[in-house]
Order: C-alpha cells, then sequence, then structure tokens
C-alpha cells in the first residue's frame, strides 16, 4: 500500500540510536522505517537534516487561572503554536482546582479551554489546592482512571499550599491508584520570613524575588517533599530543580534507595539570579520560581543532566506579557517583587537552547538529547510507546532539524503570546525546522501549517518510571 508520506534521506535518531533511514507514514503512524519505503504520496527530503522524535513538554502553563487581574499570555492556540514553533508536538499543561472547586469541574473548564484550539497534542496533569474528603475518595480516584494519571502539588504560594498532612494524604491516594505526583518543592514560610523582612526594608525591585527564595529554601522543601514521600512509599517527580542544593538531596534520597525522578528547565542552565537585577523594572522578565541561580548552580545542573540524574527537560513555560498590568509590571507588582507573576515563556526557546547549549557544546549526547527531551517525558507519565520515539506503530511526531543552522533567538521566533522573551539575543546553533504532528506538517517556514484543533487529548495510562 502506498504511503502517505514519507521522510527520505535524513539521520533518524531515538534515544538509543542515530541511524541513516527513511520514515513511511500512513494514517498518522510511523509504519515502515529503512533504505528505502517504497513510492508515497508525498515526500520530504531530509537530506542534511536530523529526523528526531517530537518534543514532548510535559511541564507547561497554558490558560491557567491567575486571580487578582493577572492574565496569562498564551491559551491553548497561541500556547500550542509556540510549542510547535520549538519542535513540540505534545505538551502536558495543567487543569488547576480552585479552592472550594470540585476536581471534575475543573477538568471540564481546562478541556472547553483547548477544545478546537491546539495545534499540538496534549495531556493534562492536576493541580490539586484543595484536597477535600471527596477529592481524595472519589474524585481524583476515578481521574485518574479516566487518563489524568499524573498530579501536581505546591509547597508554597497562598492560594495553592498544601500543609504536610495534605501532602501525606494526596500521596496516599496515588499510591493507591499508581499515579505519578509532581511536587514545587519551595518552603512557604521560609519564603514569606524571607519575604518580609526585605520587604520591611524597603527591599522591594525584582531582585529580591530571587533573595526572597535562596536555594536553602529549595532544599529544605525537597528533603521535606522526599521524607514524605518515603513515609508513605511512593515514587514523586520533583519539577524545577534550579541548582546544587536540590540535586544533593535528590541524590542522597537514591543513595538511600528511594525513588525520585527529578525535571530542570532552560532557565537554570542559561539565566541567572544577575537577570532579576537588570535596571527598572526589566528584571520582572525573569522572575520565576524557584529563581535561576548563579554559575555555580549553572555548572552543578549541567554535571547532573550530563551524569543522569535529570529524567526530564521541560520549559515550565508559564507566560506573561511584560509591558501589560495584567502582566509583569501592574501597579502591585511595581511596588512589590511578591506581586510579580511568576513564571516566564520557553516552550519555544527549549530544545534550541538544549541542543545549542548541550549538544553541540559537547556537554550531552544526541540520544541523551532525545531522552530528555521526549522519550522520557513518554515514558514517566504514561504515553509510551505511542509518543516520544521514532518506532513502527508510533504516532508519526516528528521534528526535522538542521543542527547546522545559526540562530539569535529573538521575540518573533518564538510565536507566543508574551510581549518578550528571557532568552532575546540568545545565539544558538541547531534549529528545528519541520514539525509534523500524527503525519500532518503543523509548523514549517516559521509559520503553523494546519489549524488549530488539529491537536488531540491524550488520556494517559500510569507512569512508566524509567
Ligand atoms: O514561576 C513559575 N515556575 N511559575 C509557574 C508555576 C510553577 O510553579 O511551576
Ligand atoms: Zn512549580
Ligand atoms: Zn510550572
Ligand atoms: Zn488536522
Amino acid at each position: 500500500m502506498t504511503l502517505d508520506l514519507a521522510i527520505r534521506g535524513g539521520t533518524v535518531v531515538t534515544a538509543a540510536d542515530t541511524m541513516r533511514c527513511d520514515v513511511g507514514i500512513r494514517d498518522g503512524r510511523i509504519v515502515a522505517l529503512g533504505e528505502d519505503v517504497g513510492p508515497a504520496a508525498r515526500s520530504i527530503d531530509a537530506a542534511g537534516l536530523l529526523v528526531l522524535p517530537g518534543g514532548i513538554d510535559s511541564h507547561v502553563h497554558l490558560d491557567q487561572f491567575q486571580g487578582e487581574g493577572i492574565v496569562m499570555a498564551d491559551g491553548f492556540r497561541s500556547g500550542t503554536v509556540s510549542a510547535a514553533a520549538g519542535g513540540n508536538t505534545t505538551v502536558i499543561p495543567f487543569a488547576l482546582q480552585r479552592r472550594g472547586e470540585s476536581l471534575r469541574a475543573a477538568v471540564e473548564a481546562y478541556h472547553a479551554k483547548a477544545q478546537g484550539e491546539a495545534l499540538v497534542d496534549y495531556a493534562f496533569h492536576l493541580i490539586i489546592t484543595d484536597p477535600t474528603p471527596g477529592v481524595l475518595g472519589q474524585e481524583l480516584p476515578a481521574l485518574v482512571k479516566d487518563g489524568y494519571s499524573s498530579f501536581k502539588v505546591f509547597m508554597t504560594y497562598d492560594d495553592m499550599v498544601l500543609s504536610d498532612r495534605e501532602l501525606l494524604d494526596v500521596f496516599a491516594v496515588a499510591k493507591a491508584e499508581n499515579a505519578l505526583v509532581m511536587v514545587h518543592a519551595e518552603g512557604f514560610d521560609s519564603i514569606r520570613f524571607m519575604a518580609d523582612g526585605l520587604e520591611a526594608e524597603g527591599k522591594t525591585a525584582p531582585a529580591f524575588h530571587a533573595a526572597a527564595r535562596p536555594e536553602t529554601v529549595e532544599r529544605e522543601a525537597t528533603h521535606r517533599a522526599i521524607a514524605l514521600a518515603e513515609l508513605v512509599g511512593i515514587p514523586i517527580m520533583v519539577v524545577h530543580v534550579s541548582g546544587r542544593d536540590a540535586i544533593e538531596q535528590i541524590e542522597w534520597a537514591r543513595r538511600r534507595g528511594l525513588t525520585v525522578h527529578a525535571e530542570t528547565c532552560p532557565q537554570y542552565l542559561v539565566l541567572t539570579a544577575g537577570d532579576l537585577d537588570r535596571p527598572g523594572t526589566e528584571g520582572a522578565k525573569f522572575v520565576c520560581s524557584p529563581p535561576p541561580r548563579d554559575a555555580a548552580s549553572q555548572a552543578a545542573v549541567w554535571r547532573a543532566l550530563a551524569g543522569g540524574a535529570f529524567q526530564t527537560f521541560s520549559s515550565d513555560h508559564c507566560p506573561f506579557r511584560y509591558d501589560d498590568p495584567a502582566g509583569k509590571t501592574g501597579p502591585a507588582a511595581r511596588a512589590s517583587f511578591r506581586a510579580v507573576p511568576n513564571g516566564i515563556p520557553g516552550v519555544a526557546a527549549r530544545l534550541p537552547i538544549l541542543f545549542s547549549e548541550g549538544v553541540v557544546k559537547g556537554r550531552i549526547t544526541l540520544q541523551d538529547f532525545v531522552a530528555l527531551t521526549a522519550t522520557n517525558h513518554a515514558r514517566m507519565y504514561g504515553l509510551y510507546p505511542r509518543k516520544g520515539s521514532i518506532a513502527i506503530g508510533a504516532d508519526a511526531d516528528i521534528a526535522l532539524w538542521d543542527p547546522e543552522r545559526r540562530v539569535t533567538l529573538t521575540q518573533d521566533l518564538m510565536h507566543h503570546g508574551s510581549d518578550y522573551t528571557p532568552y532575546e539575543g540568545l545565539e544558538v546553533t541547531g534549529w528545528p525546522v519541520t514539525t509534523l504532528v500524527r503525519g500532518r506538517v503543523v509548523f514549517d517556514g516559521g509559520r503553523a501549517t494546519a489549524e488549530a484543533g488539529h491537536g488531540i487529548f491524550l488520556p494517559r495510562g500510569a507512569s512508566g518510571g524509567l
């Protein structure tokens, strides 16, 4: 039978191998891999290009409720266009339960936001902020069975923080239902203490966001999360690990035989706390939590990445506009770092940054790159083997990369809703030139080429671990 599409002459890369071969696609799936896959209705010439599994970004925030006049800069349309521009074919944003709200209602609300809007495929993690008996006893177990097999819990933020007891109760449900818990590990009371002290001294500029959340705060919460998970007997995923202190805790736990997974993000490789100290309110462009650290911590994150300590590399794309009262520089945000919305855009920049700084500079291999950006996300979050690899039977989710193209990262290349990129001016080598989702070219030549709504919801199975 004739193929719908053949990708010819490229170099196919997986987490295990690099091979010169063609890819044959029919009905959205990869059906042939080989030197000559035969006739096809359409062919793409991939000579000189790398044929990689499309990126899976398992940590992005899209159209997530913020409260108090703050608006996230990307919904599912612009956020997934930006994802596709950056070589991604699947994203996993969050369905946030607001306190007092049913978790099921939250999930339905996020489905409504995504319906007909997404360019790439998507799933949802759940954010649990109100673990009532009904949520723990009925809603959460039912939702895990329906394909929402991971949830995020927060150890800080006024409207999201869970007590240790609540964390333990959520962990117990994760154990019973075989779900994976992602932990935002920063200590709520420690941050409040530090921030109160800084504000009392009149230290309100964006730079003090980093001062209020030193590595000690992250280290303490990471340790506590690990201990609570040990009590219950579950693996956890520590997300957005920023530096040496948290890495030390994770490695300590592993030496004790505990299963602790870890994720890091581009901001911890190429930004520092010094970026928050730019003149005026400019530093607000870099306010995220945990904050970027220093050069020594960047080096520690690189060492850990190269040494296999991280399973996933995600963007933590959490976009706000800078020059906008509903974003980084509203009246409250100008008055104190405490009111600057936390988060920075990065879904389009994640892969080029890791490719250039990691693979091109010889810090990690191409196989590591594919594992860290696609395959491990699929395994960890129950999407494998449908997603995350180039293999017969898998969805034809592919990014064609020009490994030699030199690009200066700029706002106009990001295709996101923010009015800036924190990575402006960063020079990279290697660029995703064409992105295919289930065999359809969705981004090519610098623009989206498929209809909004091409992306579909992916119910997920249990975490496969690694
Ligand atoms: O600053 C950040 N990372 N904002 C996004 C929300 C989160 O904690 O991941
Ligand atoms: Zn977080
Ligand atoms: Zn996040
Ligand atoms: Zn379509």
